[in-house]
């Protein structure tokens, strides 16, 4: 997924961009580039690397002009190297583009415009839509040339153009377009966070919107040319919190504001929560979908719906949900869990329930994100922004949100037994001396492997502690269902074999405790995530005492907080994992 950032106003574009694409960064960071109307000439400039870097390299912040696009790439078609770095121009360098999104037909279209006498410079999909609308302009407006051009994409898109005249457009399908209504110019971007430092008044354009734009001006435009308004929204998060303050990672700052974004997460909205206990009890079947950390949300969902409402659910990962979607129909509920709320497999897997006529209830973070707009309701998780591509707070604030959804669901069974704001004093005895995990992390930074086993609703969160670590660390780990070590993974088991078990006192506790015999017993060294110590554990990680089915919501902080030390000690940035970006927008 890429970060686009587009500015026309009184400033100098180039240095609202640079610093805009600096927050934005944790889209996608492979290559920049930012290009610049300067009197009739539209400038370029773009490299390999993060922003600061190119920066530093090609000063585009000296860029000269008041009109300007930018862009941080997340590769997808074409290798990572200047020449497929974003913007593009046209074959005569009057239009130049920026994109976010996949098109499928690109080569097709490619082909044809070459077959025209188009050269092109890069191997990207996206430069296809510069001289589609060079080729366009030919024959239309601005407006019009963006019309054609979008019907001849299949596949997603979120693009902004600039042109020798001074005019910025824009076009969105399936990928996240804002504008932002700035008192010294306008902006349009790919995240609020692009602009929030100079505005908190957002237009969130819907699929199939074009938009043209100017310092002063915002037209907006269906598919068929005609004009149209869509509500200004005053976005709610303050610059503040995506601010590292006294942190050096945005990830070790998220993992430590959970003292206050768990017990946050508890305070659901009444309403809100009681309209979902209401979706809840009127769906015959029940399937929970979401990716990577969202997908371990879901798992936990599973068990404890099971556990204290005896409802059945069907857990299915986003990217399989085309494959077995046809169990639901105009009873079911689907459960979407998404963080950024624009993770394509998720907004595939809501699009493909809603062709079944089942209900949508979402669980996200971003509430003006596409994911919202296609439920039939949403919770919020209400965490603020998270800025570190893994997902930390907002993991454990989507585990709070489902069992205030379950307590509600079950008044005579209720798992939540106590007042959530002793969380923080829980969170804070977790959180305030870490330097023990520093030490271990000192001790694994070199390991090919890290097993993490769990039971029961510990399963997910050793699902979830495995991809901390490869995401962060680059260490391979897996989680396993701790029962199982003995149906296979044992024989990975050789003697210094590092294997971390959740196993606080529950109804898990002997079982696990067999487990741990097994490995012990050929060599393996055991670090134990407990409330209790135990002669067994080679590395004890104390967990404070609380109500044992809230476990899940704790025993993933100290991973989290290990894995992060992991990655400072093997010199990954924590806020920036090789390969990701904080929201896979494209399939
Ligand atoms: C989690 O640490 C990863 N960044 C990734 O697995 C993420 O959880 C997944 O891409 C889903 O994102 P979402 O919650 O925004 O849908």
């Amino acid at each position: 997924m890429c970060s686009i950032i587009g500015y026309t106003g009184k400033f100098t574009a180039a240095s609202v961009l640079v610093e805009s694409l600096k927050k934005m960064e944790y889209r996608g960071y492979d290559s920049v580039g930012i290009a610049t109307l300067d009197s009739n000439n539209i400038l370029i400039r773009k490299g390999v690397g993060k922003v600061r870097e190119v920066d530093d390299s090609l000063q585009l912040y000296k860029m000269p002009g008041q009109v300007g696009i930018g862009h941080t790439r997340w590769a997808t078609h074409g290798g990572i190297s200047k020449s497929n770095a974003h913007p593009h121009t046209d074959c005569d360098n009057n239009v130049v583009v920026v994109h976010n999104g996949i098109i499928d037909n690109y080569q097709q279209l490619k082909d044809n415009l070459i077959k025209q006498g188009h050269i092109f410079q890069s191997q990207t999909d996206s430069e296809v839509i510069a001289h589609l609308i060079e080729t366009y302009l030919k024959k239309f407006d601005i407006k019009q040339a963006i019309i054609e051009t979008c019907k001849q994409i299949h596949g997603t898109y979120a693009f902004v153009a600039i042109f020798k005249s001074g005019l910025v457009a824009g076009a969105r399908l399936d990928e996240p377009l804002i504008i932002g209504i700035g008192n010294n110019g306008n902006f349009i971007s790919s995240d609020v966070l692009g602009f929030l430092e100079y505005t908190d008044k957002a237009i969130f354009l819907d699929n199939y919107d074009i938009v043209i734009l100017d310092d002063k001006n915002i037209n907006l435009f269906d598919f068929n040319g005609n004009a149209i308004s869509r509500p200004i929204t005053q976005v709610a998060w303050e610059l503040g919190d995506i601010d590292k303050g006294k942190y050096a990672h945005y990830t070790i700052k998220e993992i430590h504001e959970q003292k206050n974004s768990i017990p946050m997460a508890f305070q659901i909205n009444r309403s809100s929560l009681e309209k979902t206990v209401d979706i809840i009890s009127s769906s015959k079947n029940i399937f929970i979908t979401g990716s990577g950390t969202s997908y371990h949300s879901a798992l936990l969902a599973k068990y404890l719906f099971y556990k204290f409402a005896k409802i059945r659910t069907e857990i299915i990962m986003s990217s399989e949900f085309e494959y077995v979607s046809g169990a639901l129909d105009e009873n079911s509920l689907l459960i979407a869990i998404s963080q950024s709320g624009e993770t394509a497999d998720v907004l595939n897997s809501v699009k493909i329930a809603k062709q079944h006529k089942a209900k949508i209830l979402s669980i996200v973070n971003i509430s003006t994100s596409s994911l919202c707009r296609l439920s039939d309701h949403y919770v919020s998780i209400n965490s603020g922004p998270e800025i570190g591509v893994a997902a930390t707070k907002s993991f454990t604030a989507q585990l709070a949100v489902i069992y205030s959804i379950i307590d509600n669901f079950c008044t005579n069974n209720r798992p939540l037994d106590m007042s959530t704001s002793m969380f923080s004093n829980i969170l804070n005895e977790i959180l305030t001396d870490t330097s023990y995990l520093e030490k271990i992390a000192e001790d694994l930074k070199s390991v090919r492997d890290i097993y993490i086993l769990g039971t029961s609703y510990h399963y997910p969160i050793a699902l979830e502690g495995a991809l901390k670590i490869k995401e962060l660390a680059y260490i391979h780990a897996e989680g396993i269902a701790a029962g199982e070590i003995k149906h296979g993974p044992l024989a990975l088991i050789e003697p210094g074999t590092i294997v971390i078990v959740l196993n606080p006192e529950d109804e898990t506790y002997y079982n696990v405790l067999n487990s741990i015999h097994q490995m012990k017993s050929r060599g393996a060294k055991i670090i134990g995530i407990s409330n209790k110590n135990n002669d067994l554990y080679d590395y004890f990680i104390r967990l404070p005492l609380v109500n044992k089915y809230l476990y899940p919501i704790i025993e993933i902080i100290p991973i989290q907080i290990l894995s992060y030390y992991l990655a400072i000690k093997n010199n990954a940035n924590p806020d920036y994992p090789r390969n990701l970006a904080k929201s896979v927008t494209v399939k």
